[in-house]
C-alpha cells in the first residue's frame, strides 16, 4: 500500500492549497518522531486509546496496546496510538452517562481527521464502549473493538468479591447495620483488585458481549480477563485483524446492521445483561439508521431464555464465563434464534464463526443449554402505560416476581437531593408494600440519567429486614443491581411526562404480565396539574452542558443527540 491519496499518511490532508506540499510536511514531520519512510509508507492503523489517571479498568492498557501494536507492525501496518475523551464510570460528575455523546464525538471526529486506514477501539469500562462504537459507526472506518476485559473476582475471609454486585450487597448490609464502619473498610479495599473491567455481568461485560455479538470484536475475546495473557494475544490479533482490514475494507455499517442488532438483544437477554445495554445499543444502532423498537424487545424477550449465571443475577462472575466457554458457547445455543447471515469483523458471517466452534468445551454450571434455561424467559421487558406512554423497563430477572403483579400508593420524591434528605427520615410515611417514586433523573433533569434508579430502600424497612420494594423513575441503574426497579420511563419528569405529574398517596398499577404500567389518576386532574409544572432545571447557558441539554434525545432513542443520529 503506498501514499497514494487514498491510504496511509496521505489520507486527508492537511489544507496548505498544495497537496504535494501537505504531504511533504506532515512526512517530514512524522519523521521527527524517528520513523523511517519504509514506514510511512505502510497502511495506518490507528488505535484509540481511552486510557486515564481517572479510570482504573484501563489501567493496563499501555501493556494491552502494545499488544495491538505488535499485531500491527507483524502484518505490514504501522500503528499510530492516539488519546481520546476517558469515562471512568466512578469519576465522573453528575454521571458518566453525560459524557458519552462527548466522548463519541470525540472518537468519530480524531478517526475522521487524522490519517488512518482502519482503527482498533481500545474501551471498556461502562460508556466507552458505547462511545467508541457509536464514534466508529458514524466515522464508518473499518473498525476492531478490543476490549479491556473483566477484573477478576478476589478471595476475601472464604468468599469471592467482584465488583460491583458485591459493593452493593456489602453497602446494603451496612445500611441494615449488620456490617460494621471496620468490616465495611476492609471489603472496600477488597472489591476491585485488578485491572479491567466489573467483574460481574454489569454495563461494560454486558456491552462487551454485545460487541462480539453485534461482530466488531474478534470472536472468544469479550470475556477474557483483564489480566490474563489471552487478553495481550486477543491484542495482537485485533492489531492484525485491522491491517486485514485495510485491503479488504469491512466498515462498521456493513456489520451494524437491523439483523444484528436483533443478535445483540437475543445476547443481551441470555446473559442477563444490564438494562443500560438498551439505551447504548439503541444510540449504536441510531448511528447507522437502526430503530430498536420497545415492542419487538418484548417479542425478542419472550422468545429469549436466560442461559448464563452471573451476578448480579446469578451466581459465578465474568473470568468464570470465559473459563466455561466465554460469549461463544451463548451463541452457540442462541443459533436457532439469531442471523446466521451477518457479516462480522474477521469477514466471516456469524454462522461460520459459529460452525468453526461446534463441539467446543462448555462448562454448564455457567452457561445452560437452550432446552435447559436459567428461565424460559429474557432478563428485560418493557412496559407501557399512561405512567410511561413511550416506555420504561424493568429487568424482570433481576426483580422479585411477587411485587409484579400490584397496585399501590405512590411515595414521591421530587428529585435526588430530595430523596437523599428524606429517604432516611424514621417519620417518612411509607410502607414495604408501597412504591416508591423519583422523579427528575432522567436525561434533561440536570442530574443526566443517573444509575440512580435502585433507590435505597428507607433505612427504617431495610433494618426491619425489606429486601426489595417496587421503585420507579426516569433513571437507569447499573448493571451491577437487582431489584423490581421500573427504569428509562419516557417521558421523563424533566421533559414534562406524566411521571411529573405522580403526587403522593396517587395509586399506580404494575403489571409484569400485561407489560403495563399505569398511573390511575383521571386524565382531567392530570391535565390540571400539568398547567402549574414548571420544568426543573434551566438550560446552562454554555458549553458542553448546554450543548448535551439542548440535544438530548430520551431513552428510547438511546440518549443520543438528535444531530448525531442517521436520519
Ligand atoms: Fe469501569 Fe465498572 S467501574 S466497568
Amino acid at each position: 500500500m503506498g501514499n497514494d491519496a487514498k491510504h496511509g499518511l496521505a489520507r486527508g490532508l492537511t489544507n496548505y492549497g498544495d497537496p504535494a506540499f501537505s504531504l511533504y510536511l506532515r512526512r517530514s514531520f512524522a519523521k521527527s518522531m524517528g520513523y523511517s519512510s519504509e514506514m510511512l509508507a505502510r497502511p495506518v492503523v490507528g488505535i484509540a486509546d481511552s486510557r486515564s489517571g481517572f479510570n482504573n479498568c484501563h489501567r493496563h492498557f499501555p501493556e494491552l496496546i502494545e499488544a495491538v501494536k505488535r499485531g500491527v507492525i507483524a502484518a505490514g501496518g504501522l500503528p499510530v496510538d492516539f488519546p481520546t475523551t476517558s469515562l471512568g464510570e466512578v469519576f465522573l460528575s453528575p454521571t458518566s452517562m453525560m459524557f458519552r455523546n462527548l466522548m463519541s464525538i470525540d472518537v468519530e471526529e480524531m478517526v475522521r481527521a487524522q490519517p488512518m486506514d482502519a482503527v482498533v477501539l481500545v474501551g471498556g469500562c461502562d460508556k466507552t464502549v458505547p462511545a467508541q462504537l457509536m464514534g466508529a459507526a458514524s466515522a464508518d472506518v473499518p473498525a476492531v473493538q478490543l476490549l479491556a476485559g473483566p477484573m477478576m473476582p478476589t478471595s476475601y475471609r472464604g468468599e469471592r468479591l467482584g465488583a460491583c454486585t458485591d459493593c452493593r450487597r456489602f453497602w446494603a448490609m451496612h445500611r441494615a447495620g449488620t456490617v460494621n464502619a471496620a468490616q465495611i473498610e476492609a471489603v472496600e479495599g477488597n472489591l476491585a483488585t485488578t485491572a479491567g473491567t466489573c467483574a460481574v455481568m454489569g454495563t461494560a461485560s454486558t456491552m462487551a458481549a454485545l460487541a462480539e455479538a453485534l461482530g466488531m470484536a474478534l470472536p472468544g475475546s469479550a470475556a477474557i480477563p483483564a489480566v490474563h495473557a489471552d487478553r495481550l494475544r486477543a491484542g495482537e490479533a485485533s492489531g492484525r485483524r485491522a491491517v486485514e482490514l485495510v485491503a479488504r475494507p469491512i466498515r462498521p455499517s456493513q456489520i451494524i446492521t437491523q439483523k444484528s442488532v436483533e443478535n445483540a438483544i437475543r445476547v443481551l437477554l441470555a446473559i442477563g445483561g444490564s438494562t443500560n445495554a438498551i439505551v447504548h445499543l439503541t444510540a449504536i444502532a441510531g448511528r447507522v439508521g437502526v430503530k430498536i423498537d420497545l415492542h419487538r424487545l418484548n417479542e425478542v424477550s419472550d422468545s429469549t431464555p436466560v442461559l448464563v449465571d452471573l451476578k448480579p443475577t446469578g451466581q459465578f462472575y465474568m473470568s468464570d464465563l470465559y473459563a466455561a466457554g466465554g460469549v461463544g458457547a451463548v451463541l452457540r445455543e442462541l443459533k436457532p434464534l439469531l442471523h446466521l447471515d451477518c457479516m462480522t469483523v474477521t469477514g466471516e458471517t456469524l454462522g461460520e464463526r459459529l460452525k468453526h466452534e461446534e463441539g467446543a468445551w462448555v462448562d454448564r454450571a455457567v452457561v445452560r443449554q437452550l432446552s435447559e434455561p436459567l428461565a424460559k424467559e429474557g432478563g428485560l421487558v418493557a412496559l407501557f402505560g399512561s405512567l410511561a406512554p413511550n416506555g420504561a423497563i424493568l429487568k424482570r430477572s433481576a426483580a422479585d416476581t411477587n411485587l409484579f403483579e400490584r397496585e399501590a400508593r405512590a411515595v414521591v420524591f421530587s428529585s435526588l437531593d430530595d430523596l437523599a434528605a428524606r429517604v432516611d427520615d424514621p417519620a417518612l410515611d411509607i410502607k414495604a408494600e408501597d412504591f416508591m417514586v423519583l422523579q427528575n433523573a432522567g436525561p434533561k433533569s440536570g442530574y443526566a440519567m443517573p444509575e440512580a434508579g435502585y433507590l435505597p430502600i428507607p433505612q427504617k424497612l431495610a433494618r426491619a429486614g425489606l429486601k426489595d420494594m417496587v421503585r420507579i423513575s426516569d433513571a437507569r441503574m447499573s448493571g451491577t443491581a437487582y431489584g423490581t426497579i421500573v427504569l428509562h420511563v419516557s417521558p421523563e419528569a424533566a421533559a414534562g411526562g406524566p411521571l411529573a405529574l405522580v403526587r403522593n398517596g396517587d395509586r399506580i398499577k404494575l403489571s409484569v404480565k400485561d407489560r403495563r404500567i399505569d398511573l390511575l389518576v383521571p386524565e382531567k386532574e392530570l391535565s390540571e396539574r400539568k398547567k402549574s409544572w414548571q420544568p426543573p432545571v434551566a438550560t446552562p447557558a454554555r458549553g458542553y452542558a448546554k450543548l448535551y441539554m439542548d440535544h438530548v434525545l430520551q431513552a428510547e432513542q438511546g440518549c443520543d443527540f438528535d444531530f448525531l443520529r442517521k436520519a
